[in-house]
C-alpha cells in the first residue's frame, strides 16, 4: 500500500486531473484537500470529458470513496450541479464525502471577491472570481460559516443572518452595491444541507479509517506551487496551500502517512491570471504552444499564458514539496517545434541565481537563462514506451530530470487515459525512476 500526494509543480493546470484519474485505478480514497471550484480539472476518458471543480478526480472508478476534506472551500450550488452533471452521465456520487469542518462559500464571497477585484483595477490578481479568497479570509478570520452550521438549520439561520447584516455594510459603504437579501440566502442554503446531508462525514477519522485498514490513498492537490498562499508568487496567488504539507493540514493527518510526492509539471509552463512568468513567451511560438496545448482555463475559459520550461521552478517545486518523482504532461505539445529552450537559471541584476527568488518583486526582474534543445518534429502521441520515443524526446526528459534532479516516473502525451507512459507505477512500484538524474 502507498499513501501518494499528486501536487501541482507549476502555476496550475499541469494535468494533475488526468494524472490523478490515471491513478486512481490502484487507489482506494481520493482525497481532495484544499482550494474550490476554482479549480478546474479535466478527465478525458473515451470520447467523453469531464470537468471537475470540487469532487476529487477519482469519482469516475465505481469503488472509489472520494472525500473533499476540511482544507476546502465548498460552493454548494456548484457542487451539487456537478453531482448532477455526473449523475446525467451515468456517474455515481455515493461514495462522495464531504467534510463537516469544511467552509462554505456564500453568495457574498463570490461578489465581494468581483468587487474587490474591479476595485484594485491594474493592481488586480486575476482570480476566477468565485470567491475562494473572501472564504478563506472569514476562515481565517473566524467567522466563516461551515458544512456542520449547514446542517443545522437554527445555526445556519443565526449565523447567516449576522454575517450577511456584516457584510452588506461593506458592499454598500466601500463597493456601493446592492444588499444582500439574508431570508433568501437562508432558505436557498436550507436547500442545499438537505441534498448535501447524506455526504456530510468526519472526514480526518474516515482517512484515518482507510489509513489502519492499509487501503491506498491518493491526496489530489488543486492549483500549484507558485499559487500557494505561502511559498507561491505572492499577492499573486490563491488563498490555500496547494503545496505538498498542505495535504497533512487540510485532508486532517500526519505526515508520516504519507509515502510518496508526485509532482505534476507541464513540458513547458503555462499561467492564468496576473504576476510575473520570466519564461513567457510573446511571439508566434507562445501562440502555437496555446493553440496544440488548447490552453484554455477549464473554469474561466481565459487564455493560459505560455512559456518555456523554467528549472528553477522545477528544483523550487522539488524543494517545497520534497517530490519523489515528476509526471511530465503534454510532451505532445511540443511535437512540431524544431528547437526547445529550458531555462535552467536566471540573470537578477547582474548575477546569475539558481534558487527561487522568495522575493516577489525579484522574481519579476528574473531574466531567463536558456539552453537550447533540438526538437523531434515527429508526433509522441502513439508512443507507449520510453524506447518508442524520439531520440531528441528522450533527451529533452533526460534534461528536465536532470535539471531538477528528480526522476520522472510519469509520461504524458494526450489527454486520453492511454496516452500515457508509466515509466515506474508510483504507487506499486519500487522508488526508483528509470529518467532518473
Ligand atoms: P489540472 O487543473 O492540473 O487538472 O489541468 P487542466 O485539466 O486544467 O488542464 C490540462 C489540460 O490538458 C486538460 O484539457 C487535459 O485534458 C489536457 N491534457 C492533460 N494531459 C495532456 C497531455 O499529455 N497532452 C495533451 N495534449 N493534453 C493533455
Ligand atoms: P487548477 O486546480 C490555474 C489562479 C487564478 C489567479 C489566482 C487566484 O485547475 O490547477 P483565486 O480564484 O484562487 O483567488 O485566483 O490563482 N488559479 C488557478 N490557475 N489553475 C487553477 O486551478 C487555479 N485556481 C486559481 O487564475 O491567478
Ligand atoms: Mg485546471
Amino acid at each position: 500500500m502507498a499513501n501518494v500526494i499528486v501536487i501541482g509543480a507549476q502555476w496550475g493546470d499541469e494535468g494533475k486531473g488526468k494524472i490523478t484519474d490515471l491513478l486512481s485505478r490502484s487507489a482506494d480514497v481520493v482525497v481532495r484537500y484544499q482550494g474550490g471550484n476554482n479549480a478546474g480539472h479535466t478527465v478525458v476518458v473515451g470520447d467523453r470529458t469531464f470537468k471537475l471543480h470540487l469532487i476529487p478526480s477519482g469519482i469516475l472508478y465505481p469503488k472509489t470513496e472520494c472525500i473533499i476534506a476540511s482544507g476546502t472551500v465548498i460552493d454548494p450550488q456548484v457542487l451539487l450541479e456537478e453531482v448532477d452533471r455526473l449523475r446525467t452521465l451515468g456517474i455515481s456520487t455515493d461514495n462522495l464525502f464531504i467534510a463537516e469542518t469544511a467552509h462554505v462559500t456564500m453568495p457574498y464571497h463570490r461578489v465581494l471577491d468581483q468587487a474587490s477585484e474591479e476595485q484594485r483595477a491594474e493592481h488586480k490578481i486575476g482570480t476566477t472570481g468565485r470567491g475562494i479568497g473572501p472564504t478563506y479570509a472569514d476562515k481565517s478570520e473566524r467567522v466563516g460559516i461551515r458544512i456542520i452550521d449547514l446542517m443545522d438549520e437554527k445555526r445556519l439561520a443565526k449565523k447567516l443572518r449576522w454575517a450577511i447584516e456584516q457584510k452588506n455594510i461593506v458592499l454598500q459603504k466601500l463597493y456601493n452595491l446592492e444588499p444582500l437579501d439574508a431570508e433568501a440566502i437562508i432558505e436557498e442554503y436550507r436547500g442545499y444541507a438537505d441534498r448535501l446531508r447524506p455526504h456530510v462525514v468526519d472526514a480526518s477519522l474516515k482517512i484515518d479509517d482507510a489509513i489502519r485498514e492499509r487501503r491506498n490513498i491518493l491526496f489530489e492537490g488543486a492549483q500549484g506551487t507558485l499559487l500557494d498562499l505561502d511559498h507561491g508568487t505572492y499577492p499573486y496567488v490563491t488563498s490555500s496551500n496547494p503545496v505538498a504539507g498542505g495535504a497533512c493540514i487540510g485532508a486532517g493527518v500526519g505526515p508520516t502517512c504519507i509515502d510518496r510526492v508526485i509532482g505534476v509539471a507541464k513540458a513547458y509552463t503555462t499561467r492564468v491570471g496576473e504576476g510575473p512568468f520570466p519564461t513567457e513567451l510573446h511571439d508566434e511560438i507562445g501562440a502555437q504552444i496555446g493553440d496544440r496545448g488548447a490552453e484554455f482555463g477549464t473554469t474561466t475559459g481565459r487564455k493560459r499564458r505560455c512559456g518555456w520550461f523554467d528549472g528553477v521552478i522545477g528544483r523550487y517545486a522539488v524543494r517545497i514539496n520534497g517530490l519523489d518523482c515528476l509526471a511530465v504532461t503534454k510532451l505532445d505539445v511540443l511535437d512540431d517545434l524544431d528547437e526547445i529552450k529550458v531555462c535552467t537559471a536566471y540573470e537578477l541584476d547582474g548575477k546569475v541565481v539558481r534558487d527561487f527568488p522568495s522575493d516577489a518583486r525579484a522574481f519579476g526582474r528574473a531574466i531567463p537563462i536558456y539552453e537550447t534543445l533540438p526538437g523531434w518534429k515527429q508526433s509522441t502521441s502513439e508512443c507507449k514506451t520510453v524506447e518508442e520515443l524520439p531520440q531528441a524526446a528522450k533527451e529533452y526528459l533526460k534534461f528536465l530530470a536532470d535539471l531538477t534532479g528528480t526522476p520522472i516516473a510519469i509520461i504524458s502525451l494526450g489527454a486520453s487515459r492511454g496516452q500515457t507512459i508509466i515509466v515506474e507505477d508510483p504507487i506499486h512500484g519500487p522508488k526508483r525512476g528509470l529518467l532518473r538524474a
